[in-house]
Parts: C-alpha cells; sequence; structure tokens
C-alpha cells in the first residue's frame, strides 16, 4: 500500500485508496480499484482529474508557473529558440551544441512533403478553413509512411516525430497559399524553422521576400510560448486517439481537430474577430456589459484559462512581444487600439478581476499575428504547428510507458433502461 492512502466511505463500505505523488504539484488519489468496488468516478469536464503520469511539463496555475522538463518559459522565450525547446520536450534534456546542430539539420531536412500531396490541396474549395484542409492533410500524411509506423519501436517513433514537426510548416503555408490562389513555395534549407515558414507563406516566384529579423523572431516566440500546455483538450485528444494504437499522424489529425474550437486553439481567431466586431474604442463598454451578462452567451475571447487563476506566463511574455513588434514594424491599426484598451478596461474591472480572468496567450499573439500580416483563419493553424511537438511529445511518452492501456472512460448513464421493443410492421 501506498504510504499515504485515503478512505472513500460510502454508506457503510469503506475503500481504501492510495495517494500518489509526484515531484511537484497536486497529489493524487488513485481511484483504479474503485471500478470493482461498484463505483466509477464522476468528473465530466476533468475538473480534478489527471488521466495519466507525465513528465514533459508542469503548470501551477495558481502561482502562474509554466515549465518544461523543469525550465522556466520566461527563460525559454528569452534565450531559447523553438528548434531548442522542440528537442527538450521530446528528448527531456537540453541539447549540446553538436545534438542542437544535428537536430535542426535533421528537421531542415524533412520539410519537403511528397509532390502527391499537393493534389490533395485540389480536392478543397478555394475557400476552405485552412484548418479543414490541415486536418485531412496532416492525416494524410500517414499513407506516405506505411512502412514506417510501428509505433511498438521507439526509432520510429522519434522519426514521424521529427517528420511531424518538419513538415507542419510547409502544410500549414500551403494552406495559405491554396486559400490566396498562388503557387506553393518549397521549403528552403538555409533559413531558420521560423524564416523558412515566412518565407513559404508570403514569398512569390516573381519577388524574393524579405525577411525582417523582427518578424522572424517574434514568429519563433510564438511557436515556443505554443509549444506544449500539458494535458490540455488537444493533447489529451491525441493521447486517448494514440492509447488504441493508432498511427502518429492520425492522432495529431484528432488533436488538429480538438484544438480548432473556439474554447482552445480557435480563441485566437475568434478574439480577432471580436476585435473587429468590437470595432472602435467607444463600443468596448457595450461588449464588456455582454461579457458580464449571465443571459448573454458571449465571452471576451482570449481571456480566461481552466487553469491559470493568477495570470497566463504566456500571455506575459506574448504582451512583451507584441508591443516590440508593434514598434519595431511602426503599426498604426485602429483594431489594435482597441484590443489595448480592451485589455486596460478588463483588467481594471471587478468582474474579471473576481472571477480571475486575464487577457490568455491568445489575445495577445493573435494581435502579433495580424501585425506580420498572417490572416485571421491561419492563426489556429499556426497554434497547431506550434503545438505539433507538444502532442507528439505526449503520444512518444505515453507508448514508452509499460503498461499503457487503451483510454476508455465510462459513464452515468441516464437513459432508458431495458424496454420491449416492437417492430416497426407492428
Ligand atoms: N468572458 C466572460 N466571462 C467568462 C469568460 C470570458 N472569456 N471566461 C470565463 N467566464 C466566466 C464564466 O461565465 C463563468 O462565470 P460563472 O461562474 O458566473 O458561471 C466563470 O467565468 C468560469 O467560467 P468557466 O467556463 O466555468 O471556466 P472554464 O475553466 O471551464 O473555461 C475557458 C475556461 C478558457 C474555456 C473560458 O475562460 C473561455 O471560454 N474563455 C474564452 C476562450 C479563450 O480565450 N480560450 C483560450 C484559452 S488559452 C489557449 C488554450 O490553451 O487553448
Amino acid at each position: 500500500m501506498a504510504e499515504k492512502t485515503a478512505i472513500l466511505k460510502v454508506g457503510d463500505k469503506e475503500v481504501e485508496l492510495p495517494i500518489l505523488s509526484g515531484s511537484a504539484g497536486n497529489d493524487v488519489i488513485d481511484v483504479r480499484a474503485l471500478g470493482s468496488s461498484g463505483y466509477f468516478t464522476f468528473d465530466p469536464g476533468f475538473m480534478a482529474t489527471g488521466s495519466c503520469e507525465s513528465s514533459i511539463t508542469f503548470i501551477d496555475g495558481a502561482k502562474g508557473v509554466l515549465l518544461h522538463r523543469g525550465y522556466s518559459i520566461e527563460d525559454l522565450a528569452r534565450d531559447a529558440d523553438y528548434i531548442e525547446v522542440c528537442y527538450m520536450l521530446l528528448h527531456n534534456k537540453t541539447p549540446t551544441s553538436e545534438e542542437y546542430a544535428d537536430f535542426k539539420n535533421t528537421i531542415t531536412r524533412h520539410t519537403l512533403v511528397h509532390d502527391q500531396l499537393t493534389n490533395f490541396f485540389r480536392g478543397f474549395r478555394r475557400d476552405a478553413h485552412p484548418m479543414a484542409m490541415l486536418c485531412g492533410t496532416v492525416g494524410a500524411l500517414s499513407s506516405f509512411y506505411h512502412d514506417d509506423l510501428d509505433i511498438s519501436d521507439p526509432e520510429q517513433r522519434l522519426r514521424s516525430a521529427y517528420r511531424l514537426v518538419a513538415k507542419m510548416p510547409t502544410l500549414v503555408a500551403m494552406c495559405y497559399k491554396y486559400n490566396v490562389g498562388q503557387p506553393f513555395v518549397y521549403p528552403r534549407n538555409d533559413l531558420s524553422y521560423a524564416e523558412n515558414f515566412l518565407n513559404m507563406m508570403f514569398s512569390v516566384p516573381a519577388e524574393d521576400y524579405e525577411i525582417s529579423p523582427a518578424v522572424a523572431r517574434a514568429m519563433d516566440r510564438i511557436f515556443t510560448l505554443h509549444a506544449d500546455h500539458e494535458q490540455n483538450a488537444s493533447t489529451s485528444t491525441v493521447r486517448l486517439a494514440g492509447s488504441s494504437g493508432a498511427n502518429p499522424y492520425a492522432c495529431i489529425a484528432a488533436g488538429v481537430a480538438s484544438l480548432w474550437g473556439p474554447a482552445h486553439g480557435g480563441a485566437n481567431e475568434a478574439c480577432l474577430n471580436m476585435l473587429e466586431e468590437i470595432g472602435s474604442v467607444d463600443r468596448i463598454p457595450e461588449f464588456i456589459a455582454r461579457a458580464k451578462d449571465k443571459n448573454d452567451p458571449f465571452r471576451l475571447m482570449g481571456f480566461g484559462h481552466r487553469v491559470y487563476k493568477n495570470h497566463d506566463p504566456r500571455a506575459t511574455v506574448m504582451r512583451e512581444s507584441c508591443h516590440e513588434v508593434l514598434e519595431e514594424m511602426n503599426i498604426d491599426d485602429p483594431l489594435l487600439n482597441v484590443a489595448m484598451e480592451l485589455e486596460k478596461i478588463a483588467l481594471n474591472d471587478p468582474y474579471f478581476a473576481e472571477k480571475k480572468l486575464f487577457p490568455n496567450v491568445d489575445f495577445y499573439s493573435g494581435i502579433i499575428l495580424k501585425a506580420i500580416g498572417i490572416p485571421t483563419n491561419m492563426f489556429t493553424c499556426i497554434f497547431a504547428l506550434a503545438r505539433t511537438v507538444g502532442w507528439i511529445s505526449h503520444w512518444h511518452e505515453m507508448l514508452s510507458q509499460p503498461g499503457q492501456k487503451i483510454g476508455r472512460p465510462r459513464q452515468l448513464y441516464t437513459g432508458e433502461t431495458l424496454r420491449k421493443y416492437t417492430p416497426i410492421k407492428k
């Protein structure tokens, strides 16, 4: 029996449950034995459920702490680039210079997608949402690697991870190019990860795209700040899909689908749409009043978080980046004035303070992406691109753990009990 235990008393029956401690964060009551005693636990939104054991990312929501492999997001955003963060998430250590160079080279040399994949795009309407195209084409990647999908082989798993991290920028840029009717741009091996992405997005055959170092830096930071976030909805989706033994590309497609929703990754797009709907600073109070009205489903997009109840540490870094980029690019956009004023008003409003609703990472990332010239409907794709390394690290970790079981929750059944069936002809 574990050192600490919890006693659950139901009527005159007592069940002793082990309490498990991690290296940080809340202890967990291990309820696995409960099923055989005739009870399930009930926690539909996972408000108090630890779904797995993981050593990748730690969040202390009350203190606003986010650590990847033990390193603070502030340190990483300041001193590491996205490629280094990817290495750490996948390998649980910081790379030496040689390891870094080798990893960077591997990722760079996997960026091309099979030319046949371009034909998939032609099946989409020109105005298809880029997340719809991304979801489909990421899943379709599995059809190109039939001979390399043995998920019990750690080497094949890592190779899939490298392919996914490398090819996501290519696919995301292809989604954009398809939407705007421009030719796809091939990856360039002489550019950094962020520069290459920007080049595939914005260059056209007729003229080179000049990559601003400030924009490339901001892009890299956006990738870093979205790289992983513990057991959020999309990561849990990837884990659940992977728990059945599904291939990694299919699992990542499931993650993309889950991320799409406005309560999760779709918030950055929804936030910009909201700012457009607000339109001018003088209309902010009207929208604040709507957000507070219990009878109005409207929410301030880009505000609030399930776990962070003090501040979102990613938002703090992103806010700095946001101001830097706007200043450096000398941008004067009325929408950005609305965003800055909304931030000020909401932060001083007692409703938002009481409910601990602060701007989250997506509030600022949307503003930066807009400043860079990325269309609003592409925002969630960029989140998906950045989060792929987190998703695949969790998938790899899960499959490395001995005794891994298929994820199979139970339910509180509230439907009809057995009733007599009468055939329709009677
Ligand atoms: N605007 C107005 N009121 C809000 C908001 C908001 N953005 N978010 C939460 N509330 C209120 C909500 O009405 C509720 O009030 P009451 O207790 O009186 O019923 C209370 O705050 C708690 O809300 P909840 O929905 O129970 O909280 P949750 O932890 O289930 O939801 C959330 C978290 C992020 C889904 C929610 O805050 C939200 O919908 N925010 C807007 C969407 C958004 O920005 N999402 C991006 C999250 S960060 C990126 C990512 O990791 O995906």
